[in-house]
């Protein structure tokens, strides 16, 4: 190993480390799921883009009480828009079927936010 490719392993073990602490703060994100279903090509953690962002939407039902079920449900089965005009796409147009158990996982990561 030369000097150099000797840095860049030092920081990338660092910036590894900082990545999984910032993660364990957080309810921790379901990567794979999240990679998976395509959720970051239109939502962001934080900024509105094509669509609202998580933390919009975890603080728009931070008081509902049943926000999760309804969520999971929306998530996989689909409903009518509320946020703008352009509803969210249906699994099989995200990257595949979704099982309850994932939308689960999903909702209670991005009500988490
Ligand atoms: C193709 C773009 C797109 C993708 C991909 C996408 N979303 Fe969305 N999402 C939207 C839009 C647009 C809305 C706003 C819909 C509305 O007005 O109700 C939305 C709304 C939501 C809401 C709030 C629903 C409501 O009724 O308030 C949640 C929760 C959500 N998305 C989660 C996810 C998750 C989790 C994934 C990945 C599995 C995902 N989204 C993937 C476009 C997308």
């Amino acid at each position: 190993m030369n000097a150099s490719s000797a840095h860049l392993a030092a920081a990338s073990a660092l910036l590894l480390s900082l990545t999984a602490s910032a993660a364990a703060l957080a309810q921790s994100e379901p990567a794979a799921l999240v990679d998976q279903h395509h959720c970051m090509f239109c939502h962001t953690r934080d900024a509105p883009f094509l669509a609202p962002s998580f933390q919009q939407i975890a603080q728009r039902y931070r008081n509902v009480p049943d926000a999760q079920l309804v969520l999971e449900q929306k998530l996989r089965v689909g409903g009518t828009a509320h946020w703008g005009d352009m509803a969210m796409p249906l699994p099989p147009d995200r990257g595949g079927p979704l099982t309850p158990e994932d939308a689960h996982t999903l909702i209670r990561w991005v009500l988490s936010q």
